[in-house]
Protein backbone atom coordinates (compact mmCIF):
# COMPACT_ATOMS: atom_id res chain seq x y z
CA UNK A 1 0.00 0.00 0.00
CA UNK A 2 1.18 3.44 -0.46
CA UNK A 3 2.96 4.94 2.00
CA UNK A 4 1.01 7.52 3.78
CA UNK A 5 -2.70 5.98 2.72
CA UNK A 6 -5.17 5.31 5.37
CA UNK A 7 -6.49 1.70 5.98
CA UNK A 8 -9.61 0.41 3.15
CA UNK A 9 -12.05 3.59 3.21
CA UNK A 10 -14.76 0.93 1.06
CA UNK A 11 -17.75 3.41 0.17
CA UNK A 12 -16.31 6.13 0.32
CA UNK A 13 -16.28 8.28 -2.77
CA UNK A 14 -13.85 10.12 -4.26
CA UNK A 15 -14.40 13.11 -6.37
CA UNK A 16 -13.29 16.44 -7.96
CA UNK A 17 -13.10 18.09 -4.57
CA UNK A 18 -12.33 15.15 -2.58
CA UNK A 19 -9.85 13.72 -4.14
CA UNK A 20 -7.42 10.63 -3.07
CA UNK A 21 -4.51 10.93 -2.11
CA UNK A 22 -1.76 8.57 -3.63
CA UNK A 23 1.60 7.64 -5.28
CA UNK A 24 2.74 6.69 -8.50
CA UNK A 25 4.38 3.31 -8.61
CA UNK A 26 5.56 2.78 -12.24
CA UNK A 27 6.80 5.82 -14.84
CA UNK A 28 8.25 3.61 -17.87
CA UNK A 29 8.73 4.82 -21.35
CA UNK A 30 6.91 3.60 -24.32
CA UNK A 31 8.31 5.61 -27.14
CA UNK A 32 11.97 4.42 -27.74
CA UNK A 33 14.78 6.79 -26.73
CA UNK A 34 15.35 7.25 -31.04
CA UNK A 35 11.57 8.93 -30.88
CA UNK A 36 10.58 12.47 -31.37
CA UNK A 37 8.31 12.30 -28.62
CA UNK A 38 8.17 11.10 -25.34
CA UNK A 39 5.02 8.62 -24.11
CA UNK A 40 4.98 7.36 -20.20
CA UNK A 41 3.37 4.48 -19.07
CA UNK A 42 2.52 4.92 -15.40
CA UNK A 43 0.76 3.10 -12.51
CA UNK A 44 -1.36 4.56 -9.96
CA UNK A 45 -1.56 3.15 -6.57
CA UNK A 46 -4.90 2.03 -5.47
CA UNK A 47 -5.02 -0.97 -3.02
CA UNK A 48 -6.84 -0.11 0.08
CA UNK A 49 -7.74 3.53 -1.19
CA UNK A 50 -11.75 2.00 -1.67
CA UNK A 51 -11.69 3.71 -5.15
CA UNK A 52 -13.25 1.87 -8.06
CA UNK A 53 -13.27 2.74 -11.72
CA UNK A 54 -14.39 1.07 -15.06
CA UNK A 55 -12.56 0.77 -18.54
CA UNK A 56 -13.56 4.02 -20.33
CA UNK A 57 -13.24 6.35 -17.61
CA UNK A 58 -10.64 8.68 -16.94
CA UNK A 59 -8.38 9.97 -14.20
CA UNK A 60 -8.25 13.00 -13.01
CA UNK A 61 -4.47 14.48 -11.55
CA UNK A 62 -4.21 17.31 -9.46
CA UNK A 63 -0.36 18.94 -11.21
CA UNK A 64 2.10 20.97 -9.57
CA UNK A 65 4.04 23.75 -11.40
CA UNK A 66 7.39 23.68 -12.15
CA UNK A 67 9.51 24.87 -9.34
CA UNK A 68 12.21 26.68 -11.03
CA UNK A 69 9.59 28.87 -13.41
CA UNK A 70 7.68 29.53 -9.69
CA UNK A 71 11.29 30.48 -8.41
CA UNK A 72 11.57 32.54 -11.20
CA UNK A 73 8.92 34.67 -10.96
CA UNK A 74 9.32 35.09 -7.66
CA UNK A 75 12.40 37.21 -7.80
CA UNK A 76 11.42 39.12 -11.40
CA UNK A 77 8.68 40.25 -8.64
CA UNK A 78 11.57 41.42 -6.02
CA UNK A 79 10.05 39.56 -3.17
CA UNK A 80 10.79 36.08 -0.68
CA UNK A 81 7.84 33.79 -1.46
CA UNK A 82 6.87 33.85 2.15
CA UNK A 83 4.29 36.85 1.98
CA UNK A 84 0.57 35.94 1.87
CA UNK A 85 -1.24 36.13 -0.99
CA UNK A 86 -5.32 35.23 -1.26
CA UNK A 87 -6.36 33.35 -4.26
CA UNK A 88 -9.51 33.07 -6.18
CA UNK A 89 -12.09 30.54 -3.95
CA UNK A 90 -9.19 29.79 -1.64
CA UNK A 91 -9.71 28.77 2.12
CA UNK A 92 -7.73 31.22 3.40
CA UNK A 93 -4.53 33.44 2.85
CA UNK A 94 -1.50 31.15 2.20
CA UNK A 95 2.53 31.81 1.40
CA UNK A 96 2.82 33.19 -2.09
CA UNK A 97 5.32 30.29 -3.56
CA UNK A 98 2.92 27.58 -2.34
CA UNK A 99 0.00 29.18 -4.33
CA UNK A 100 2.53 29.19 -7.16
CA UNK A 101 3.60 25.86 -7.37
CA UNK A 102 0.16 24.39 -6.57
CA UNK A 103 -2.31 26.23 -6.81
CA UNK A 104 -2.70 28.77 -9.76
CA UNK A 105 -1.80 28.52 -13.63
CA UNK A 106 1.16 30.31 -14.62
CA UNK A 107 0.16 30.43 -18.41
CA UNK A 108 -2.62 31.88 -20.36
CA UNK A 109 -1.97 35.37 -19.50
CA UNK A 110 -5.13 37.35 -20.46
CA UNK A 111 -5.96 40.80 -22.06
CA UNK A 112 -6.71 42.11 -18.37
CA UNK A 113 -2.98 40.77 -17.66
CA UNK A 114 -1.78 43.24 -20.39
CA UNK A 115 -3.56 46.07 -19.26
CA UNK A 116 -2.66 45.94 -15.86
CA UNK A 117 1.32 45.47 -16.94
CA UNK A 118 0.75 48.68 -19.35
CA UNK A 119 -0.72 49.98 -16.45
CA UNK A 120 2.00 49.50 -14.18
CA UNK A 121 5.45 49.88 -16.44
CA UNK A 122 6.68 53.59 -16.08
CA UNK A 123 9.50 52.49 -19.01
CA UNK A 124 7.99 54.16 -22.05
CA UNK A 125 9.00 51.88 -24.39
CA UNK A 126 7.54 49.02 -22.60
CA UNK A 127 4.64 50.49 -21.84
CA UNK A 128 3.88 51.87 -25.37
CA UNK A 129 4.92 47.86 -26.67
CA UNK A 130 1.85 47.07 -24.54
CA UNK A 131 -0.63 49.70 -25.15
CA UNK A 132 -0.07 48.86 -29.28
CA UNK A 133 -1.56 45.19 -28.26
CA UNK A 134 -4.54 46.15 -26.41
CA UNK A 135 -5.49 48.57 -29.56
CA UNK A 136 -9.04 47.92 -31.38
CA UNK A 137 -7.35 46.96 -34.44
CA UNK A 138 -4.58 44.25 -32.64
CA UNK A 139 -7.25 42.11 -31.69
CA UNK A 140 -5.31 39.12 -33.71
CA UNK A 141 -1.93 40.52 -32.01
CA UNK A 142 -2.92 40.40 -28.67
CA UNK A 143 -4.02 36.95 -29.26
CA UNK A 144 -1.16 35.74 -30.43
CA UNK A 145 1.32 37.59 -27.87
CA UNK A 146 -0.75 35.81 -24.98
CA UNK A 147 -0.63 32.63 -26.40
CA UNK A 148 3.69 32.63 -26.69
CA UNK A 149 3.65 33.87 -23.06
CA UNK A 150 3.62 32.75 -19.72
CA UNK A 151 3.28 34.88 -16.99
CA UNK A 152 6.87 34.81 -16.37
CA UNK A 153 7.33 36.35 -19.67
CA UNK A 154 5.68 39.23 -19.05
CA UNK A 155 7.54 40.22 -15.64
CA UNK A 156 11.08 39.51 -17.87
CA UNK A 157 9.89 41.90 -20.54
CA UNK A 158 8.12 44.59 -18.82
CA UNK A 159 11.34 44.61 -16.18
CA UNK A 160 9.64 48.43 -14.92
CA UNK A 161 6.45 47.31 -14.01
CA UNK A 162 6.09 47.17 -9.98
CA UNK A 163 3.03 45.14 -8.49
CA UNK A 164 2.98 43.53 -4.57
CA UNK A 165 2.46 39.69 -4.26
CA UNK A 166 -1.26 39.85 -3.80
CA UNK A 167 -1.95 41.83 -7.26
CA UNK A 168 0.09 39.72 -9.28
CA UNK A 169 -1.76 36.70 -7.94
CA UNK A 170 -5.06 38.50 -8.59
CA UNK A 171 -4.30 38.04 -12.36
CA UNK A 172 -3.73 34.48 -12.36
CA UNK A 173 -6.47 31.35 -12.89
CA UNK A 174 -6.51 28.38 -10.95
CA UNK A 175 -4.66 25.85 -11.41
CA UNK A 176 -7.13 22.96 -12.90
CA UNK A 177 -6.83 18.89 -13.05
CA UNK A 178 -5.81 17.52 -15.98
CA UNK A 179 -7.29 14.15 -17.39
CA UNK A 180 -6.50 11.16 -18.52
CA UNK A 181 -8.78 8.24 -20.48
CA UNK A 182 -7.44 5.15 -18.18
CA UNK A 183 -5.21 2.39 -19.57
CA UNK A 184 -6.05 -0.42 -17.51
CA UNK A 185 -8.90 -3.05 -16.80
CA UNK A 186 -9.93 -2.90 -13.49
CA UNK A 187 -11.15 -6.49 -13.74
CA UNK A 188 -7.25 -7.00 -14.50
CA UNK A 189 -5.69 -4.55 -12.33
CA UNK A 190 -8.33 -3.55 -9.51
CA UNK A 191 -5.41 -2.06 -7.10
CA UNK A 192 -4.16 0.27 -10.00
CA UNK A 193 -5.09 2.65 -12.63
CA UNK A 194 -2.79 3.06 -15.38
CA UNK A 195 -2.44 5.87 -18.07
CA UNK A 196 -0.56 6.59 -21.45
CA UNK A 197 0.40 10.05 -21.01
CA UNK A 198 2.42 11.83 -24.30
CA UNK A 199 4.18 14.50 -22.92
CA UNK A 200 3.99 18.26 -23.63
CA UNK A 201 7.11 19.80 -24.62
CA UNK A 202 7.36 22.88 -27.17
CA UNK A 203 9.02 26.34 -27.70
CA UNK A 204 7.45 29.20 -27.75
CA UNK A 205 9.00 32.87 -27.32
CA UNK A 206 12.51 31.24 -27.22
CA UNK A 207 11.51 30.00 -24.12
CA UNK A 208 11.38 25.74 -23.26
CA UNK A 209 7.92 24.86 -22.19
CA UNK A 210 6.74 21.78 -20.39
CA UNK A 211 3.16 20.79 -20.35
CA UNK A 212 2.63 21.04 -16.47
CA UNK A 213 0.71 17.84 -15.75
CA UNK A 214 2.50 15.73 -18.46
CA UNK A 215 5.59 16.79 -17.25
CA UNK A 216 4.75 16.32 -13.18
CA UNK A 217 4.03 13.14 -13.99
CA UNK A 218 7.29 12.25 -16.10
CA UNK A 219 9.96 14.19 -14.54
CA UNK A 220 8.88 15.35 -10.86
CA UNK A 221 6.97 12.94 -9.51
CA UNK A 222 8.99 10.49 -7.11
CA UNK A 223 7.69 7.36 -7.58
CA UNK A 224 6.34 5.63 -4.48
CA UNK A 225 7.10 9.25 -2.84
CA UNK A 226 5.53 12.50 -3.95
CA UNK A 227 1.62 12.81 -2.57
CA UNK A 228 -0.33 13.24 -6.00
CA UNK A 229 -4.03 13.47 -5.68
CA UNK A 230 -6.51 11.83 -7.86
CA UNK A 231 -9.92 11.34 -8.90
CA UNK A 232 -11.91 9.34 -11.43
CA UNK A 233 -15.07 10.78 -14.03
CA UNK A 234 -17.20 8.14 -14.88
CA UNK A 235 -17.53 8.05 -18.48
CA UNK A 236 -20.15 7.22 -21.23
CA UNK A 237 -17.59 5.65 -23.40
CA UNK A 238 -17.91 1.75 -22.69
CA UNK A 239 -17.02 -1.50 -24.06
CA UNK A 240 -20.06 -2.95 -25.71
CA UNK A 241 -22.18 -4.68 -22.74
CA UNK A 242 -23.31 -7.37 -25.30
CA UNK A 243 -20.24 -9.27 -24.68
CA UNK A 244 -20.77 -11.05 -27.96
CA UNK A 245 -20.61 -7.82 -30.09
CA UNK A 246 -17.64 -7.18 -32.04
CA UNK A 247 -15.03 -3.94 -31.52
CA UNK A 248 -13.52 -1.59 -33.75
CA UNK A 249 -11.10 0.63 -31.75
CA UNK A 250 -9.35 3.56 -33.52
CA UNK A 251 -6.70 4.75 -31.49
CA UNK A 252 -3.83 6.89 -32.41
CA UNK A 253 -0.98 7.51 -30.04
CA UNK A 254 -2.14 8.39 -26.37
CA UNK A 255 -5.28 7.31 -28.23
CA UNK A 256 -4.48 3.73 -27.69
CA UNK A 257 -5.01 4.36 -23.53
CA UNK A 258 -9.00 3.30 -23.12
CA UNK A 259 -8.28 0.70 -25.86
CA UNK A 260 -5.64 -1.02 -23.91
CA UNK A 261 -8.16 -0.89 -20.76
CA UNK A 262 -11.33 -2.56 -23.23
CA UNK A 263 -8.87 -4.95 -24.41
CA UNK A 264 -7.70 -6.44 -21.19
CA UNK A 265 -11.58 -6.40 -19.59
CA UNK A 266 -12.50 -8.50 -23.09
CA UNK A 267 -9.69 -10.96 -21.94
CA UNK A 268 -10.68 -11.16 -18.70
CA UNK A 269 -14.33 -11.85 -19.13
CA UNK A 270 -13.50 -13.84 -22.63
CA UNK A 271 -16.26 -11.88 -24.84
CA UNK A 272 -16.43 -14.07 -27.35
CA UNK A 273 -16.94 -10.72 -29.80
CA UNK A 274 -14.31 -9.97 -31.92
CA UNK A 275 -11.73 -7.39 -31.56
CA UNK A 276 -9.81 -5.18 -34.33
CA UNK A 277 -7.56 -2.60 -33.46
CA UNK A 278 -6.31 0.90 -35.78
CA UNK A 279 -3.14 2.34 -33.69
CA UNK A 280 -0.76 4.89 -35.21
CA UNK A 281 1.94 7.20 -34.28
CA UNK A 282 5.29 8.37 -36.32
CA UNK A 283 7.34 5.29 -36.23
CA UNK A 284 7.42 1.77 -36.13
CA UNK A 285 10.74 1.50 -34.16
CA UNK A 286 10.17 4.01 -31.78
CA UNK A 287 6.54 4.81 -31.44
CA UNK A 288 4.90 1.27 -31.44
CA UNK A 289 3.31 2.14 -28.03
CA UNK A 290 2.60 -1.17 -26.07
CA UNK A 291 4.11 -3.18 -29.16
CA UNK A 292 4.87 -6.41 -27.09
CA UNK A 293 1.19 -6.55 -25.46
CA UNK A 294 -0.24 -5.58 -28.74
CA UNK A 295 1.83 -8.44 -30.57
CA UNK A 296 0.89 -11.42 -28.50
CA UNK A 297 -2.99 -10.60 -28.52
CA UNK A 298 -2.91 -10.78 -32.22
CA UNK A 299 -0.87 -13.38 -32.12
CA UNK A 300 -3.60 -15.72 -29.69
CA UNK A 301 -6.23 -14.05 -31.31
CA UNK A 302 -7.96 -11.65 -28.79
CA UNK A 303 -6.75 -9.46 -31.44
CA UNK A 304 -8.87 -10.57 -34.61
CA UNK A 305 -7.16 -7.74 -36.75
CA UNK A 306 -4.21 -5.47 -35.50
CA UNK A 307 -3.75 -2.55 -38.32
CA UNK A 308 -0.83 -0.37 -38.18
CA UNK A 309 -0.08 3.32 -39.42
CA UNK A 310 2.94 4.58 -39.16
CA UNK A 311 3.08 7.71 -40.29
CA UNK A 312 6.55 8.86 -40.69
CA UNK A 313 7.96 5.72 -41.48
CA UNK A 314 8.10 6.72 -45.68
CA UNK A 315 7.60 10.00 -47.68
CA UNK A 316 4.04 10.00 -47.76
CA UNK A 317 2.34 10.32 -44.40
CA UNK A 318 -0.09 7.51 -43.31
CA UNK A 319 -2.72 7.53 -40.89
CA UNK A 320 -5.31 5.13 -38.86
CA UNK A 321 -8.10 6.61 -41.54
CA UNK A 322 -5.64 5.33 -44.31
CA UNK A 323 -6.06 1.82 -43.03
CA UNK A 324 -9.14 1.87 -42.46
CA UNK A 325 -9.76 2.60 -46.20
CA UNK A 326 -7.73 -0.01 -47.51
CA UNK A 327 -9.91 -2.52 -45.14
CA UNK A 328 -12.99 -0.82 -46.20
CA UNK A 329 -15.14 -3.64 -47.33
CA UNK A 330 -14.08 -5.94 -43.96
CA UNK A 331 -15.16 -2.72 -41.79
CA UNK A 332 -18.07 -2.60 -43.59
CA UNK A 333 -18.44 -6.63 -42.81
CA UNK A 334 -18.13 -5.65 -38.92
CA UNK A 335 -20.33 -2.92 -39.33
CA UNK A 336 -23.28 -4.84 -41.09
CA UNK A 337 -22.46 -7.82 -38.31
CA UNK A 338 -23.25 -5.27 -35.47
CA UNK A 339 -19.89 -4.06 -34.58
CA UNK A 340 -19.30 -0.94 -32.13
CA UNK A 341 -16.97 1.17 -33.70
CA UNK A 342 -14.51 3.50 -30.82
CA UNK A 343 -11.98 6.63 -31.66
CA UNK A 344 -9.68 7.83 -29.39
CA UNK A 345 -7.29 10.59 -29.42
CA UNK A 346 -6.51 13.82 -31.08
CA UNK A 347 -10.33 15.84 -31.50
CA UNK A 348 -8.73 18.81 -34.09
CA UNK A 349 -7.57 16.93 -36.61
CA UNK A 350 -7.61 12.71 -36.25
CA UNK A 351 -11.15 12.26 -35.22
CA UNK A 352 -12.66 14.84 -37.83
CA UNK A 353 -11.01 12.51 -40.79
CA UNK A 354 -11.73 9.16 -38.96
CA UNK A 355 -15.43 10.35 -39.05
CA UNK A 356 -14.80 11.25 -42.74
CA UNK A 357 -13.41 8.09 -43.74
CA UNK A 358 -16.37 6.25 -41.95
CA UNK A 359 -18.90 7.92 -43.73
CA UNK A 360 -16.91 7.59 -47.15
CA UNK A 361 -16.51 3.67 -45.96
CA UNK A 362 -20.59 3.51 -45.24
CA UNK A 363 -21.42 5.30 -48.38
CA UNK A 364 -19.06 3.19 -50.90
CA UNK A 365 -19.70 -0.24 -49.36
CA UNK A 366 -23.27 0.27 -48.58
CA UNK A 367 -23.85 1.66 -51.67
CA UNK A 368 -25.23 4.40 -49.91
CA UNK A 369 -25.49 8.06 -51.16
CA UNK A 370 -24.24 10.66 -49.13
CA UNK A 371 -27.68 11.50 -47.27
CA UNK A 372 -28.12 7.77 -46.50
CA UNK A 373 -24.90 7.37 -45.05
CA UNK A 374 -25.03 9.94 -42.82
CA UNK A 375 -27.90 8.77 -41.33
CA UNK A 376 -26.69 5.25 -40.91
CA UNK A 377 -24.10 6.69 -39.23
CA UNK A 378 -26.16 8.76 -36.68
CA UNK A 379 -28.13 5.11 -36.40
CA UNK A 380 -24.81 3.97 -35.16
CA UNK A 381 -24.45 7.12 -32.50
CA UNK A 382 -27.81 6.91 -31.05
CA UNK A 383 -27.65 3.00 -30.71
CA UNK A 384 -24.43 3.52 -28.78
CA UNK A 385 -22.02 2.48 -31.85
CA UNK A 386 -20.22 4.86 -32.12
CA UNK A 387 -18.06 6.57 -29.07
CA UNK A 388 -15.62 8.68 -29.26
CA UNK A 389 -13.12 10.11 -26.60
CA UNK A 390 -11.56 12.66 -27.93
CA UNK A 391 -9.69 15.80 -26.47
C1 LIG B 1 -11.24 13.21 -21.44
C2 LIG B 1 -9.77 13.44 -21.69
C3 LIG B 1 -8.92 12.36 -21.77
C4 LIG B 1 -7.56 12.57 -22.01
N1 LIG B 1 -6.74 11.48 -22.06
C5 LIG B 1 -5.43 11.65 -22.30
C6 LIG B 1 -4.56 10.52 -22.37
O1 LIG B 1 -4.97 9.37 -22.20
N2 LIG B 1 -3.25 10.76 -22.61
C7 LIG B 1 -2.75 12.02 -22.81
O2 LIG B 1 -1.54 12.16 -23.01
N3 LIG B 1 -3.55 13.10 -22.74
C8 LIG B 1 -4.87 12.95 -22.49
N4 LIG B 1 -5.68 14.05 -22.39
C9 LIG B 1 -5.05 15.39 -22.46
C10 LIG B 1 -4.59 15.80 -21.05
O3 LIG B 1 -5.74 16.04 -20.22
C11 LIG B 1 -3.77 17.11 -21.02
O4 LIG B 1 -4.47 18.10 -21.71
C12 LIG B 1 -2.39 16.94 -21.63
O5 LIG B 1 -1.62 15.98 -20.91
C13 LIG B 1 -1.64 18.30 -21.57
O6 LIG B 1 -1.63 18.72 -20.25
P1 LIG B 1 -0.36 19.42 -19.59
O7 LIG B 1 -0.79 19.94 -18.26
O8 LIG B 1 0.83 18.51 -19.64
O9 LIG B 1 -0.05 20.60 -20.58
P2 LIG B 1 -0.53 22.12 -20.41
O10 LIG B 1 0.33 22.82 -19.46
O11 LIG B 1 -2.00 22.13 -20.18
O12 LIG B 1 -0.17 22.63 -21.84
C14 LIG B 1 -0.93 22.20 -22.96
C15 LIG B 1 -1.15 23.42 -23.82
O13 LIG B 1 0.11 23.82 -24.34
C16 LIG B 1 -0.07 24.35 -25.62
N5 LIG B 1 0.76 23.56 -26.56
C17 LIG B 1 0.98 22.23 -26.58
N6 LIG B 1 1.81 21.90 -27.56
C18 LIG B 1 2.13 23.06 -28.18
C19 LIG B 1 2.95 23.40 -29.27
N7 LIG B 1 3.61 22.46 -29.93
N8 LIG B 1 3.04 24.70 -29.63
C20 LIG B 1 2.37 25.67 -28.97
N9 LIG B 1 1.57 25.41 -27.92
C21 LIG B 1 1.44 24.13 -27.54
C22 LIG B 1 -1.53 24.22 -25.98
O14 LIG B 1 -2.13 25.45 -25.67
C23 LIG B 1 -2.02 23.17 -25.03
O15 LIG B 1 -3.39 23.32 -24.72
C24 LIG B 1 -7.05 13.87 -22.17
C25 LIG B 1 -7.92 14.96 -22.09
C26 LIG B 1 -9.26 14.75 -21.85
C27 LIG B 1 -10.17 15.94 -21.77
N1 LIG C 1 -2.61 20.86 -28.09
C1 LIG C 1 -1.64 20.47 -28.89
O1 LIG C 1 -0.99 21.26 -29.49
C2 LIG C 1 -1.38 19.01 -29.07
C3 LIG C 1 -0.34 18.53 -29.88
C4 LIG C 1 -0.15 17.13 -29.99
C5 LIG C 1 -1.01 16.28 -29.31
N2 LIG C 1 -2.01 16.82 -28.55
C6 LIG C 1 -2.95 16.02 -27.81
O2 LIG C 1 -2.37 14.91 -27.23
C7 LIG C 1 -3.04 13.76 -27.70
C8 LIG C 1 -2.09 12.61 -27.87
O3 LIG C 1 -1.06 12.99 -28.70
P1 LIG C 1 0.00 11.94 -29.15
O4 LIG C 1 1.31 12.63 -29.13
O5 LIG C 1 -0.11 10.68 -28.40
O6 LIG C 1 -0.44 11.59 -30.61
P2 LIG C 1 -0.83 12.47 -31.85
O7 LIG C 1 -0.15 13.77 -31.88
O8 LIG C 1 -2.30 12.39 -31.96
O9 LIG C 1 -0.13 11.57 -33.03
C9 LIG C 1 -0.39 10.17 -33.20
C10 LIG C 1 -0.38 9.81 -34.67
O10 LIG C 1 -1.47 10.45 -35.32
C11 LIG C 1 -0.96 11.02 -36.52
N3 LIG C 1 -1.82 12.07 -37.04
C12 LIG C 1 -1.56 13.39 -37.23
N4 LIG C 1 -2.58 13.98 -37.87
C13 LIG C 1 -3.49 13.02 -38.08
C14 LIG C 1 -4.76 13.04 -38.72
N5 LIG C 1 -5.28 14.14 -39.26
N6 LIG C 1 -5.43 11.88 -38.79
C15 LIG C 1 -4.93 10.74 -38.26
N7 LIG C 1 -3.74 10.67 -37.66
C16 LIG C 1 -3.02 11.80 -37.57
C17 LIG C 1 0.42 11.47 -36.15
O11 LIG C 1 1.16 11.67 -37.35
P3 LIG C 1 2.21 12.86 -37.63
O12 LIG C 1 2.54 13.49 -36.31
O13 LIG C 1 3.38 12.16 -38.23
O14 LIG C 1 1.53 13.77 -38.58
C18 LIG C 1 0.89 10.28 -35.37
O15 LIG C 1 1.33 9.26 -36.25
C19 LIG C 1 -3.64 14.15 -28.99
O16 LIG C 1 -4.73 13.35 -29.24
C20 LIG C 1 -3.96 15.60 -28.78
O17 LIG C 1 -5.22 15.81 -28.24
C21 LIG C 1 -2.20 18.16 -28.41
Amino acid sequence: MAKGMSASVQGFTYTKDQPLLTRIVENRALSGPESEKDTRHFSIDLAGSGLTYAAGDALGIYPTNRPLEVEEIIEYLGVTGCELVDIPRGTGALPLREALLQKLSLSGPSRKAVEFFAQRATDAGERARLEALLAPEAAARLTEFTAERHFVDLLHETPSARMTPQEFVALLRRLAPRLYSIASSPKRHPDEVHLTVSVVRYQTNRRDRHGVCSTFLADRVELGETPVMVFVTESHFRPPEDPRRDVIMVGPGAGIAPFRAFLQERAVTAAPGRNWLFFGDQRRASDYLYREELEAWRSGGHLARLDLAFSRDQEERIYVQHRMLEAAPELWRWLEGGAAFYVCGDAKRMAKDVDAALHRIVAEQGGLPLEAATEYVKRLKREGRYQRDVY
